[in-house]
């Protein structure tokens, strides 16, 4: 996967599209692959589509080349998690990453939500971006909780749990508690 580095003007974000799809599952296969993230079956990217946006470099003619993707997951009213970014490995700390959690952020206050939460190896990054760790043993929301629950690595998780609080998005009127988390059959 090769990608001319773009400089800070050249670079767009948009939602992402059916025909990004095989792109995204490229570009997350890649980074699982090190490690660096979880695997996203492609099934799984599809359904989760509208939730996606995906950094372009743009060429002298307007012709983007895909560069990166992340998405905006809502969890319940007041927590959305950014998952799945991931920046194709050539274009690496040219201001990719930041513009897709920009653009998950823009989202969140569209619709209302006042925190961001994301799990990660990147701490620092996500630190540039605004994002403060928590004690996940002690902090997690409880809709995170239950997306752990059903995480294969349930038990032997060792990424970072932070979230960043949007200044001047007021927490939903009348939010009804989340259900709790309960373990799935299978899981003990
Ligand atoms: C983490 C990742 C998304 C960052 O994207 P990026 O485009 O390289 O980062 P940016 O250029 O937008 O960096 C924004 C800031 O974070 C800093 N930064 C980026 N990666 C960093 C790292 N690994 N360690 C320390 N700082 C880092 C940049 O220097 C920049 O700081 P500045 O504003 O002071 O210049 C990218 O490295 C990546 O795809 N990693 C592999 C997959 C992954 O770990 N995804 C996260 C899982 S949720």
């Amino acid at each position: 996967m090769t990608a001319t580095p773009p400089a800070s003007e050249d670079l767009r974000v948009r939602p992402a599209r059916a025909e990004d799809v095989a792109a995204i599952f490229e570009n997350i296969g890649y980074w699982a692959a090190q490690g660096r993230m979880l695997v996203r079956p492609m099934q799984n990217i599809f359904e989760n589509l509208r939730d996606f946006y995906v950094a372009e470099a743009i060429d002298a003619d307007g012709r983007g080349t895909f560069v990166g993707n992340g998405a905006l997951h809502i969890l319940w009213g007041d927590i959305a998690e950014v998952r799945g970014l991931a920046v194709v490995p050539h274009v690496q700390t040219r201001g990719v990453g930041r513009a897709l959690v920009a653009a998950c952020e823009a989202e969140a206050r569209r619709v209302g939500i006042p925190t961001l939460f994301a799990w990660t190896y990147s701490v620092a990054f996500f630190e540039k971006c605004g994002f403060t760790q928590i004690d996940k043993s002690r902090e997690l929301h409880p809709r995170v909780w239950s997306e752990c629950l059903r995480c294969p690595f349930f038990g032997g998780c060792n990424e970072n749990g932070l979230i960043k609080r949007l200044d001047g998005v007021p927490m939903p009127q009348n939010l009804p508690e989340p259900p709790p988390a309960q373990v799935p059959p299978g899981i003990r």
